[in-house]
C-alpha cells in the first residue's frame, strides 16, 4: 500500500551487481568478532523476515521495519544495531535502495561470500518511511533460545515452515558466535565461524553436549574442550526424533543441506512480501 512507499526508494533504479559488491566488501574486519560482519548480517537478514504470520499475513521484512522502534530494541533483536550500522554508508551511496531489500540482500551476499550456496534474491520490497506508518509486529515473533522443541514448531509453523525446512535453516548456526552483552549466552558453535558449513549438524551428533557451569542462562557446551557452545533450542534439534532424521541427513550431505538451505533461506526473506512482477531474481556469482 502507498504509506510504505518511500519517497526514495526505486527498485528499478538499482545496479545490484554494485551493491552486492559493496556488501561483500563490508565484511571482512579483522577487530570485528571472528573477522567477518557476514554471521550478523544474516542474522539481520533473518530476524527482519522471521517476525511473519501466516494467519494475519503481517510482519515480514517488507517495511524495513527492524530500524524502528520498538521492533530495533525488542530482545531478540539485541546487537542487531551493528549490522545496520556497518551497512548505513550503503544505503547513502546508493539511496534507491529500500532498507527492507538491503538486509535482506547482505544476507545473501554472507552466506554467498562465507561459502554457502547460492541464494536467488529478488528486489522490490517496499520500506516504510517512518515508524508511525506501520503497525510493529508484537514482541515475540522470533524465537526463544531457551526452549525446546515445541516452541521452536509453534514459531516455525507460524511463518510456514515444515520441520525439514526448520532443521535446513537452524543449519545457519554454523556462523557466528553468541554474545553475553547481546543475547547472554556466549561462545561459537563451532571452530570456524566465518565458514559457511553443516557443521551445525555434525557437532551436535558427534559431540557430548554438557551444561555450562557458569552464572549466565543455562546452555550447553562440548564435553572434550569446553570451547563451543549449542542452545538450548539447538539441543532440541538433536533430541526431538522428527527434526534428528533431518540432522543426520544434513551432516552427511553437505550438498543436500546446502541445496534445502537455499531453498529455505529464499522463503523466509520472501515472506509476506509482494513483489512487483517485473522484478527478476538476480543469481549472484560469488566473488572470490
Ligand atoms: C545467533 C537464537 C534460528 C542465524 C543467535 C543467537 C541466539 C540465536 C540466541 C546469539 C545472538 C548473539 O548473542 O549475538 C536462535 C534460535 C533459533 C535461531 C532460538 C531457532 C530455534 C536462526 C536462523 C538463522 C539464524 C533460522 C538463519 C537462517 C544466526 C546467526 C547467528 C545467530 C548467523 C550469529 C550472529 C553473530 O555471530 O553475530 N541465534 N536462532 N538463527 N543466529 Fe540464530
Amino acid at each position: 500500500s502507498s504509506e510504505l512507499t518511500t519517497a526514495e526508494a526505486d527498485w528499478k533504479k538499482v545496479n545490484y551487481y554494485n551493491v552486492y559488491k559493496d556488501i561483500a566488501d563490508l565484511l571482512e574486519d579483522e577487530d570485528y568478532d571472528d573477522g567477518s560482519y557476514g554471521p550478523v548480517f544474516v542474522r539481520l537478514a533473518w530476524h527482519a523476515s522471521g517476525t511473519y504470520s501466516k494467519k494475519d499475513r503481517t510482519g515480514g521484512s517488507t517495511g524495513g521495519t527492524i530500524r524502528f522502534h520498538p521492533e530495533a530494541n525488542y530482545g531478540a533483536n539485541a546487537g542487531l544495531h551493528v549490522a545496520r550500522e556497518r551497512l548505513e554508508p550503503l544505503k547513502k551511496k546508493y539511496p534507491h535502495i529500500s532498507y527492507a531489500d538491503l538486509y535482506t540482500l547482505a544476507g545473501v551476499v554472507a552466506i554467498q561470500e562465507l561459502g554457502g550456496p547460492v541464494v536467488p534474491w529478488r528486489p522490490g520490497r517496499p520500506d516504510a518511511i517512518t515508524a508511525a506508518a506501520v503497525a510493529a509486529t508484537p514482541d515475540g515473533r522470533l524465537p526463544d533460545a531457551a526452549q525446546g522443541a515445541d516452541h521452536v514448531r509453534d514459531i516455525f509453523y507460524r511463518m510456514g515452515f515444515n520441520d525439514q525446512e526448520i532443521v535446513a535453516l537452524e543449519g545457519a548456526h554454523a556462523l557466528g558466535r553468541c554474545h553475553t552483552d547481546r543475547s547472554g549466552f556466549d561462545g561459537p558453535w563451532n571452530a570456524s565461524p566465518t565458514a559457511f558449513t553443516n557443521f551445525l549438524f555434525t557437532e551436535l551428533l558427534d559431540n557430548t553436549w554438557v551444561p555450562k557451569k557458569w552464572d549466565g542462562p543455562f546452555q550447553y557446551v562440548d564435553k572434550a574442550t569446553g570451547q563451543f557452545m549449542m542452545l538450548p533450542a539447538d539441543i532440541a534439534f538433536k533430541t526431538d526424533p522428527k527434526f534428528r532424521q533431518y540432522v543426520e541427513q544434513y551432516a552427511k550431505d553437505q550438498d543436500l543441506f546446502f541445496a534445502d538451505f537455499s531453498k529455505a533461506f529464499v522463503k523466509l526473506l520472501e515472506l509476506g512480501v509482494q513483489f512487483p512482477e517485473d522484478a527478476p531474481v538476480y543469481q549472484f556469482k560469488p566473488l572470490e
